[in-house]
């Protein structure tokens, strides 16, 4: 768990990055219309819940600074027991005074006078200009004085870069319960019809576990579906020779997991789905290595396509020499997405990868990558040897940066071909 004090102490490090006379405003999300009456499952901001570990919508946290002195304000819904009758207990302004160390706590119908007050005498306002809300468009029309819009969102996305204690453990956390998911996978793919019954024994670990949910849909795609990068629909038989790539990670406490396996449906590797595996492995291994301090993501990237380009070489999927087939990125064709990418409270992580100079930032203890090179071979493509077509494999773990190097928290889920094949029998 994350206490008070650690959410108190960005709020800090943000209101002193803030120039003076500002307003600096970030909304909690808002609820999302499913279908007519219905709603998606809420799930709150996460650079609000970041500054404030508040997980109520209709919410906002305010920041008004005069030259360096600054308050911050919570705005909450008012406790209604009509309301609360059918959607749940709210804090209320009186008990959010005593949780949270701000300067004060208002209710939020009070938002809009309230803010006209603050905007006197600003010419700056800071706000995330990604997101759209009814409370920033109240916002807006009041802000008169305005000669700046700053994107607050930056500032706090730079902060989320270098992950703390207790985060990782949060993480760690999330990595138990996804282990549990993708060995029981391992474990029931024979047994299994479709890819959605191996989708549904996933998510019951997750849910069982106390995760909220996945922390994006879950990939189950079986033989060429896992040519497909975005393959969702986990609605196919699963048959007997083929291999399933299962991209799935549970979010636990807002923090993310992001993991990918491939596995055999018969708990056997072919041949040649060895040799694909093994080529994938051994440049995953090779790349997580490589991570530590000061390294850049571009360097791990050329890497990658550079020992997928002589792999492919060497198993006669491409022809030619690496340094003209790199050049011309043919290679690409088949491993056509990044290396890795930030992971935290989105498993797309909303940090920067440049800095203001537009140079790209280099690795730092505290980050946490995934590393997740693949390799996509379709069914239908007939310049690729037969043997090879409708196979897909990716294998993704999470790497915390660290001042030696890395440690990879995801060291425990299987994949090496003989660990997967002997729990596949268990
Ligand atoms: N699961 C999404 C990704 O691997 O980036
Ligand atoms: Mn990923
Ligand atoms: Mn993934």
């Amino acid at each position: 768990m994350i206490k008070e004090k650690e959410y108190k102490g960005r709020r800090e490090k943000f209101a002193k990055k803030l120039q003076s006379d500002s307003v600096a405003i970030f909304c909690a999300a808002e609820q999302k219309v499913r279908s007519n009456d219905t709603e998606y499952p809420y799930r709150q901001d996460s650079n609000f819940y970041y500054l404030t570990g508040f997980k109520e919508d209709n919410s906002t946290l305010v920041f008004v600074k005069k030259n360096t002195t600054y308050k911050i304000y919570l705005f909450v819904e008012k406790k209604d027991p009509v309301k609360e009758l059918w959607t749940g207990k709210r804090l209320g302004a009186e008990k959010a005074k005593e949780l949270f160390d701000v300067d004060d706590v208002f209710e939020i119908e009070h938002f809009a006078p309230k803010l006209q007050e603050f905007l006197e005498e600003k010419n700056k306002l800071y706000y995330d200009f990604k997101v759209k809300n009814k409370l920033l468009d109240q916002v807006k029309l009041l802000a008169k004085n305005i000669l700046y819009y700053k994107d607050a969102a930056k500032t706090v996305e730079t902060m989320r870069l270098i992950k703390s204690t207790n985060e990782i453990k949060l993480i760690q956390k999330a990595l138990e319960i996804t282990k549990e998911a993708h060995h029981k996978a391992i474990q029931m793919s024979q047994k299994l019809s479709f890819e959605y019954e191996l989708q549904a024994e996933i998510e019951y670990i997750f849910k069982k576990n106390g995760a909220y949910s996945d922390a994006y849909t879950s990939i189950v795609a079986s033989g060429d579906n896992a040519n497909t990068l975005h393959y969702i629909d986990n609605n196919m038989a699963l048959n007997k020779g083929d291999l399933i790539l299962i991209d799935a990670g549970c979010e636990y406490e807002y923090y993310s997991s992001d993991i990918t396996r491939t596995i055999p449906v018969s708990g056997k590797f072919t041949k040649a789905q060895k040799e694909l595996y093994q080529m994938v492995l051994d440049v995953e291994k090779k790349i997580i290595s490589m991570m530590k301090p000061n390294i850049l993501r571009s360097e791990l990237q050329n890497e990658a396509e550079k020992m997928l380009c002589e792999g492919m070489v060497k198993l006669g999927i491409l022809k030619g020499s690496v340094k003209k087939l790199l050049k011309d990125k043919v290679h690409k064709k088949y491993f056509p997405h990044g290396i890795g990418h930030y992971m935290g409270l989105d498993v797309h992580d909303q940090n920067p990868y440049k800095n203001q100079k537009n140079k790209e930032i280099p690795l730092k203890a505290g980050m946490i990558l995934t590393i997740e090179p693949g390799i996509y071979l379709p069914e239908d493509d007939k310049k690729i040897p037969k043997k090879y077509r409708g196979i897909g494999i990716r294998i993704e773990d999470d790497i915390l940066v660290t001042k030696e190097g890395y440690e990879n928290l995801s060291k425990e889920i299987l994949k090496e071909i003989k660990d997967i094949e002997s729990y596949s029998s268990l």
